[in-house]
Formats: structure tokens, sequence, C-alpha cells
């Protein structure tokens, strides 16, 4: 893959106190944290990672993990002990002051949880103090803010004072002003935290929407956990001024890297962090629709369902048969499923499981999972959901994954089956070769 780095450490250390260097040597060479503590505190060790541009990276710790050393040494505005910060191509720990400020100005912005916004000055002029530092004439840098302004959801409070506005509102307006100093980074520490909980959660939506919109690379740093799913790409765990794990959402949740982390995901909600594509199974009731009724009613009479999937060249999902319909046609001798089938709406792969529960109880039948393509990538039974809903284990093996049983007898199946004269279904020339092929395991 060819991605943009734009932001990479290296091995970063930060130790306050007395003798950090000689701290950040002993800690490398396997000494602990608490056994370095005469020499001084180790906020971050050994940090290395790189964010890829257009990426929402979180970084996620408890208090005091060291979540904030880190993000202040990705700007400059704290040196790293040791190890390097690599922002936009340019290694900000080996440049002069000049070209850092000159680095931090063009490159990376920043969001507090207490954002500092100039009391006597409007919200337009705020918002567009970013552009004013850089010497960006008064027109320009405020046309550009003013349409931040809008993107953020302030129309109508431009020419307000800060102490007018909500705490909501404020914390737009120190988002308006990085995003209006037109950074490709932004670097969020606990941005949301001070919030009320609904308005975090709008935030943390248009955040998600604004990213879309502009492509800029978020490290985003939080203690919380919800919204460190909701937002992250990939999420750096921290503990004890280290990053114990950087993963996926996903990832993070279903392989935690050690018990830290495990406690830690713990909580989450589940539901909005697991997809689709994490927990459906293989379609195992599935035939290809060239196979035929007969081919299909066995597949049922031996897997005891009421019904299967069939798919088209190339696994295109085109619907299920039921088996009383493929019963009837097996008796007339007919050979084609397509006039049978119906067409269940399918679930995209990057569903959230809580978008799964209603389509779920509403069709009789396990959800299929079909990719932008068509494709029929699995299906998600009932018990399937449950179970990923209740975090309980599930073995597929000991539990049948069709929750849909036949409505017809094994025995009545079987009967037709053979009842049929095979020379008079021997038109469907496919049914003996293709037999088997849509069960993919
Ligand atoms: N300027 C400083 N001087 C001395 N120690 C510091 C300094 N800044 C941070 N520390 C220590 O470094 C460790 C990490 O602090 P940091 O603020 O990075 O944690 P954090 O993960 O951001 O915590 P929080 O969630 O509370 O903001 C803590 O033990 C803290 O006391
Ligand atoms: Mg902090």
């Amino acid at each position: 893959m060819n991605e943009t780095i734009a932001v990479k450490a290296e091995h970063l250390y930060k130790v306050f106190g007395k003798k950090p260097k000689e701290a950040a040597r002993r800690i490398s060479e396997g000494a602990t944290r608490d056994e370095v503590e005469a020499f001084g505190t180790a906020a971050v060790i050994d940090a290395s990672f790189e964010v890829k541009q257009g990426e929402i990276f979180v970084v996620m710790g408890l208090s005091g993990s060291g979540k904030s050393t880190l993000i202040r040494m990705l700007n400059g505005l704290l040196e790293p002990t040791s190890g390097t910060v690599t922002v936009a191509g340019t290694n900000i720990t080996a440049v002069s002051a000049a070209e850092l400020r000159r680095v931090r100005q063009k490159s990376v912005s920043m969001v507090f949880q207490h954002f500092a916004l100039l009391p006597h000055r409007t919200v337009l002029e705020n918002a567009a103090y970013g552009l004013e530092v850089q010497g960006v004439p008064k027109a320009k840098r405020e046309a550009q803010a003013q349409r931040i302004v809008e993107l953020v959801g302030l129309s109508g409070w431009e020419q307000k004072l800060p102490s007018e506005l909500s705490g909501g509102m404020q914390q737009r307006v120190g988002i308006a002003r990085a995003l209006t100093a037109e950074t490709d980074v932004l670097l969020m520490d606990e941005a949301f935290s001070a919030l009320d909980p609904l308005i975090r959660r709008e935030m943390q939506e248009q955040l998600v929407e604004l990213q879309a919109e502009l492509g800029k690379t978020i490290i985003f740093i939080t203690h919380d956990l919800n919204e460190a799913m909701f937002l992250g790409d990939r999420i750096a765990v921290m503990r004890d001024g280290r990053i114990v794990q950087v993963g996926t959402p996903e990832e993070i949740l279903t392989d935690p890297a050690n018990d830290y982390v495990a406690q830690f995901v713990q909580d989450v909600d589940r539901t909005r962090v697991l997809t689709a594509s994490s927990v459906m199974e293989p379609a195992y009731a599935e035939v290809a629709l060239t196979s035929g009724p007969r081919n299909a009613l066995r597949k049922m009479r031996d897997l005891q369902t009421s019904a299967v999937f069939v798919v088209g060249r190339g696994r295109q999902y085109l619907g299920v048969v039921r088996d009383r319909d493929v019963m009837r046609q097996v008796k007339n001798g007919e050979s084609d499923l397509s006039v049978i089938l119906r067409k269940p709406q399918g679930v995209s792969p990057d569903a959230p499981l809580v978008d799964l529960v209603e389509p779920s109880i509403e069709s009789g039948l396990p959800l299929a999972v079909i990719s932008e393509t068509g494709k029929l990538l699995g299906t998600i039974p009932k018990i399937t959901l449950l179970a990923a809903l209740g975090n309980v284990p599930l073995t597929t093996q000991s539990i049948p994954i069709i929750d849909t049983p036949t409505t017809l007898t094994q025995r009545a199946m079987s009967d037709a089956l053979s009842g049929t004269d095979p020379e008079s279904s021997s038109s469907t020339t496919t049914a003996s070769t293709t037999d088997d092929q849509g069960g993919q395991r």
C-alpha cells in the first residue's frame, strides 16, 4: 500500500526530572519505571507508531498514562528526552526553533479540553486567529474562517463574543480555529471531555463528518473508551507511559494484546463497534442458481433448514428459496430456481451490530451479508447475533447455524427426491454436476 505517513514517532521517550537522559537510557536497557524514579518521572517510554494521512488515530489510556505528554511532543511543545518525531516529512526533533515554529504553524493545530478563546474577540475573529498569527490579511482570513464557522454549525453566531456562547459552542469555535489554520494535522487533547454527553456525541459525529469532508489527519486523545471506539480508525492504548497495543477498534475488542487492554475494553458498547463482518458465519445453506431445485431440496433436507441462499456466478447474492416452493418444483419436475426466488434485503459488512437487531427480528432467515459488489460474504443467524451482543462465546460447530427449521419433514423431502423420475429432471443437466458447489466453507 502506498499511504502517506503524516506523523511518525520513533522510540520516543520523555522523562521529567533531574536526570532524564540517564533514566531513559536505563529504561531502554531494561530498568522499570519505578527503578529510575530517583532520576525522574518517565511519562512516555519507547513510543513508536505511524499515523497515516487522513486517519483518525486515537490515543487512549487512564489518567497519568502519558497521553498529553506524547501529543505535546508531536507538535514540538515538548522536547523528547530521546527518539524522533517526523511531521510531514520533517524530523522536528532535529530542526532549529524557527523551523519548528514554521512546521507547527503550517502543519499542526491543536485543540485542548478547555480551549482558550480570546474573550474580547468575536467568534469569527477567534476562528481566524491562527491565520492572523501567520500574517494572512484580514479579508482573506475572515473569508476562510467564515466557511469553517458554517461547517462547524455556528452560522449566525459570527459576531458574538465567547461569553455569549455555551460550552459546546465555545468548543466548536476552538475546533473552527484549528480547522481554519488549514494544517493537515489536528491534535485534539480531550477536546470533548468537558461537554455534556449529548453534545459530546453530536461533536463526535460532526468530527467524523468534517474529517471525511476535509481529509485531515487527526490525533485524538481521550480516556473514554466509547469515544475512542467511535472515532478511531486505529487506537493506541497507553499504560504507564508505554503504548501497549495499536489496532483498529475491532482488533482491540476482539484480540486485546493483554489483560490490561481486555479489562479496559470490558465495558465498551460492543454493539456500536463490532460489525456484521466480524460476526458473520460462512453461508452453509447456500446453492448455486444453476444447481436446480433437487439439489436445493437435498441441501435443505440434510441441513434441516427451511430455506437456502442462492448465488449466481462469482457468488453474487440472488436471494433465497423456501422449502415448500422448492418441493413443489421438484414434484412438478421444474428446473428453474429463479422463478421462486425471494430477495430479502442484505446487510453491509460494515453495519454495526446495533443496526442488525431490527432486520434480524423482522427476517425469518439469517441475515445475508452482501459486499459492495453484491457478493454473498456470509450470513448472520439470530443466535450468532445474540451471542455477539451478549459477548457469549459461541462454538459454531456445536450449534446449528441455521435458525429456520424446516416446515417439511425430512421424510417428505426424501420422498419427493426419490419419487421424481430421474429421467424427467435430466433436462437440468447442471443439477448433478454442480451438486454441492454452493456449500462454501
Ligand atoms: N511537566 C511535568 N513535570 C513533571 N511531571 C509531569 C509533567 N507533565 C506530566 N508529568 C507526569 O507524567 C505522567 C504522564 O502525564 P500526562 O499528563 O502525559 O498523562 P495523561 O495521560 O495526559 O493524563 P490525563 O488523562 O490525566 O490528562 C504523569 O505521571 C504526570 O504526573
Ligand atoms: Mg492529559
